[in-house]
């Protein structure tokens, strides 16, 4: 793809692409209290974590550079990025398959007992830390979290042999305030929540973005661009960053070096306005 943009204002690579890349993830204190906290829970064999947070505030992007973490400390670990799965077999099928069970039954206890097999082998006798990684996990329906809890039951006499770290939204808690699921609710050992960012750290994510994509250039952002990015996403890292790369390519267009308020707001209107045309087309 060509992005005569780049060039224009010197850089190597997109800095707001939405995609959750690790490389990309600027590591806010809550951010990296939250992953502190879920690779604590998992390193000592707590059994389950639980990060909340809206869309947009970084669970992907957290829930990937975790899953990279734990690989490069020799973990066995999963990272299932849509459990949407229809019956609590094809779940199990799943993790056992993406966990390396050496095969898989047609029956559910059969898949059952070959993965406690692996889980024992691996964790308690190679004693090597095995974890699994659902995000939006909000999706997982009881039926799912009910199988969840028998894997995260399996233990040895001092400590779980299956690590589970669920990324969610808050429907989940929702979910999990239902009686029957009390017990699966017992079992969260430690819960994070992700909020939205405040205007000093929105505009360091920006900053160090721009570092990343440039190889060390300052952006070209006013402080009035960058706090206008801060009101329109209300402190969203999503929000801001599809807010910072439209106003970017504006002001190519305009061939303006630096990126104003007044660019940043005419790119916020038209945003707002896309968005309202769309729902009023979705309601018709
Ligand atoms: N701390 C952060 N640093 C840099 N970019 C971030 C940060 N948090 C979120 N983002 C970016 O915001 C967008 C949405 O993040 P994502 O992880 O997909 O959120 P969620 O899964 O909560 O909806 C992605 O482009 C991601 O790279
Ligand atoms: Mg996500």
């Amino acid at each position: 793809m060509d992005l005569p943009h780049l060039a224009y204002f010197g850089l190597k690579e997109e800095p707001f692409s939405t995609v959750p890349s690790p490389r990309y993830f600027f590591l806010t204190a809550m951010h990296s209290t939250a992953l502190e906290k879920t690779a604590y829970v998992v390193a000592a064999h707590k059994g389950l974590a639980v990060v909340h947070g809206d869309t947009g505030t970084g669970k992907s992007s957290l829930a990937r550079l975790l899953h990279q973490k734990f690989l490069d400390a020799g973990f066995l670990s999963a990272l299932l990025v849509n459990p949407n799965y229809p019956t609590p077999n094809s779940l199990l099928r799943t993790i056992a398959q993406e966990l390396g069970t050496p095969r898989t039954s047609r029956s559910f206890k059969g898949t059952l007992d070959t993965l406690k097999d692996h889980l024992w082998s691996t964790a308690a006798t190679e004693r090597r830390t095995v974890v699994l990684i659902i995000d939006e996990a909000q999706a997982l329906r009881p039926p799912l979290l009910e199988l969840l809890r028998q894997l995260i039951n399996f233990e040895t006499n001092d400590s779980k042999l299956l690590q589970l770290v669920l990324f969610a939204q808050d429907e989940l808690r929702n979910t999990l305030a239902r009686p029957a699921l009390r017990n699966f609710r017992s079992r969260i050992v430690m819960a994070s929540t992700l909020e939205r960012l405040s205007l000093d750290e929105l505009h360091a994510m920006l900053r160090f973005r721009w570092q990343v994509a440039s190889g060390g250039g300052h952006h070209p952002f006013s402080r009035d661009a960058v706090a206008t990015i801060f009101e329109q996403s209300e402190g969203t890292p999503r929000e801001a960053n599809i807010l910072a790369d439209n106003s970017l390519l504006l002001a190519f267009h305009r061939q303006s070096r630096t990126v104003s308020r007044a660019i940043v707001q005419s790119v916020a209107d038209d945003r707002r306005e896309n968005l309202a045309r769309k729902e009023a087309a979705d309601v018709r």
